[in-house]
C-alpha cells in the first residue's frame, strides 16, 4: 500500500527535477515556485543566522565517547579510537573528531580554580591526547557545561567561560560539547552565548556545539550561537527512541543549513539495541536529516556489519552534500510507520548535482533502503 505513493512521489521528483534542468537559465526568471513546494528546500536563510567560525559547512563527523563508554573512559581508549578511526579508513571518509564526553575531568577545579583532568584516567594530560590525535590528522573534541556541574558532577563552566575557554585553546582543543546539567534555571539564551564568545576571543577555532536538549527550541536562536544544537533529550539504544527523536528532530528542518545543524544526538549504530535493519535506517535518516554523524560504538572492536553501515559512502555523501539541505519526512506508511520516504535537495538544482555527482541516483538508494525497512518483521 505504501508504495503507490512512494512511487508516485518519486516519479514526480523525477520529472520536476528533469524539468527544472531543462528550463534552468529560464526558470531564474520565473515566479519562485509555490510555497508548499518551495518551503522544504528553502535555503534563503543560509549565512544569515549562522555562526561565522567558518565550521560545519557540512554537519561534524567522528565519535563520541558517550554511548558506549559512559563514564568509562581513560586517555588509552581515546588513543586506541584515534588509532582505529585510522586502521579502519573511517578517518578518511570524514569521521575526523575524536570527541570525549563527560568524566574526563577531576571532581574539582585545582588551586587556580583550573578545571583539570582525572590525574587516574588521563595523567597525560589533554594536550598530550590533542597533540597525539593531531599528529594523525584527527581533531579533538572535549565536554563542559552551561551549569554549575556537568551531568557527572564535575565541575562546570557556567560564570567561569573565559578561564575554560583559554585553557581549551591552550591544550589544544577543536572541539566543544557544552551540556545543560545544573543550570541553575537560567535561560539557555542567557547561558550559551558566553561561551561562543569566550571561545571566539581565544583566537583559535573551536567547533561549538550546544546541547541544551532541545528545551527551548534552539532552532529558533542558535544559529547565531553553535555550529549545531541538540533539538532532543538523549538517544536511547532502540528504535524507538531512535524514531521518535527523528521525528521531533524533523519539525526543524527549516533551520539546518551549512554552519549550524540541528543534532538529534549521537549514533547507537553497532551498541547492540537494534537489528542490523534498524541500524541501517538510523543512520540512514541521520544521513538525511544532515544530522551530525558521531558515531557512539567502540570502533576498535566494532564488527563487519556495523563497519558496512557506518562507511557507506553514498549514505555518507548525501549527509554531507554541500547543499546542505535537510531532508524532511513527506511520507509514512506502514506498521510502525517503518516506511518512510524523505525528501531533500532543492528542486532547481537537484538534477543539476545528480549529474555533477550522481546524487540523485544515490537518494533513489536511500529512499529505496529506508522503504525496505523491516524493523522486527512487521512491515
Ligand atoms: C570570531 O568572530 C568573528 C565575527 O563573527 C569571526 O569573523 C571570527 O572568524 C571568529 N573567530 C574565531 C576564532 O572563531
Amino acid at each position: 500500500m505504501a508504495s503507490i505513493p512512494l512511487i508516485l512521489l518519486l516519479s514526480l521528483y523525477a520529472l520536476y527535477a528533469a524539468m527544472a534542468a531543462r528550463i534552468s537559465p529560464l526558470f531564474l526568471d520565473l515566479e519562485r515556485p509555490a510555497s508548499w513546494l518551495r518551503t522544504p528546500f528553502d535555503t534563503s536563510n543560509y549565512g544569515k543566522l549562522q555562526l561565522n567560525n567558518g565550521l560545519a559547512l557540512t554537519p561534524q563527523m567522528g565519535w563520541n565517547s558517550w554511548n558506549f563508554f559512559g563514564c568509562n573512559i581513560n586517555e588509552k581508549v581515546i588513543k586506541e579510537t584515534a588509532d582505529a578511526l585510522i586502521s579502519t579508513g573511517l578517518a578518511d571518509l570524514g569521521y575526523k573528531y575524536v570527541n570525549i564526553d563527560d568524566c574526563w575531568s577531576s571532581l574539582t577545579r585545582n588551586t587556580k580554580g583550573e578545571l583539570e583532568p582525572d590525574p587516574k584516567t588521563f595523567p597525560s594530560g589533554i594536550k598530550a591526547l590533542a597533540d597525539y590525535v593531531h599528529e594523525k590528522g584527527l581533531k579533538l573534541g572535549i565536554y563542559s557545561d552551561a551549569g554549575a556541574f556537568t551531568c557527572q558532577v564535575r565541575p562546570g563552566s557556567l560564570y567561569h567561560e573565559n578561564d575554560d575557554a583559554q585553557l581549551f585553546a591552550l591544550w589544544g582543543v577543536d572541539y566543544l560539547k557544552y551540556d545543560n546539567c545544573f543550570n541553575l534555571g537560567i535561560k539557555p539564551e542567557e547561558r550559551y552565548p558566553p561561551m561562543r564568545d569566550a571561545l571566539n576571543s581565544t583566537g583559535r577555532t573551536i567547533f561549538y556545539s550546544l546541547c541544551e536538549w532541545g528545551v527551548d527550541d534552539p532552532a529558533l536562536w542558535a544559529g547565531k550561537v553553535g555550529n549545531s544544537w541538540r533539538t532532543t533529550d538523549d538517544i536511547t539504544d532502540s528504535w524507538e527512541s531512535m524514531t521518535t527523536i527523528a521525528d521531533l528532530n524533523d519539525k526543524w528542518a527549516s533551520y539546518a543549513g551549512p554552519g549550524g545543524w540541528n543534532d538529534p544526538d549521537m549514533l547507537e549504530v553497532g551498541n547492540g539495541g537494534m537489528t542490523y535493519m534498524e541500524y541501517r535506517g538510523h543512520f540512514s535518516i541521520w544521513a538525511l536529516m544532515k544530522a551530525p554523524l558521531l558515531m557512539g560504538c567502540d570502533v576498535r572492536k566494532m564488527t563487519a556489519k556495523t563497519f558496512e553501515i557506518l562507511s557507506n559512502e553514498e549514505v555518507i555523501a548525501v549527509n554531507q552534500d554541500p547543499l546542505g539541505v535537510q531532508g524532511r519526512k513527506v511520507s509514512v506508511g506502514g506498521n510502525n510507520d517503518c516506511s518512510q520516504f524523505h525528501m531533500l535537495g532543492n528542486f532547481r538544482f537537484g538534477l543539476v548535482l545528480s549529474l555533477k555527482t550522481g546524487l540523485l541516483l544515490l537518494y533513489g538508494t536511500v529512499v529505496l533502503k529506508l522503504s525496505r525497512l523491516q524493523p522486527n518483521g512487521k512491515c
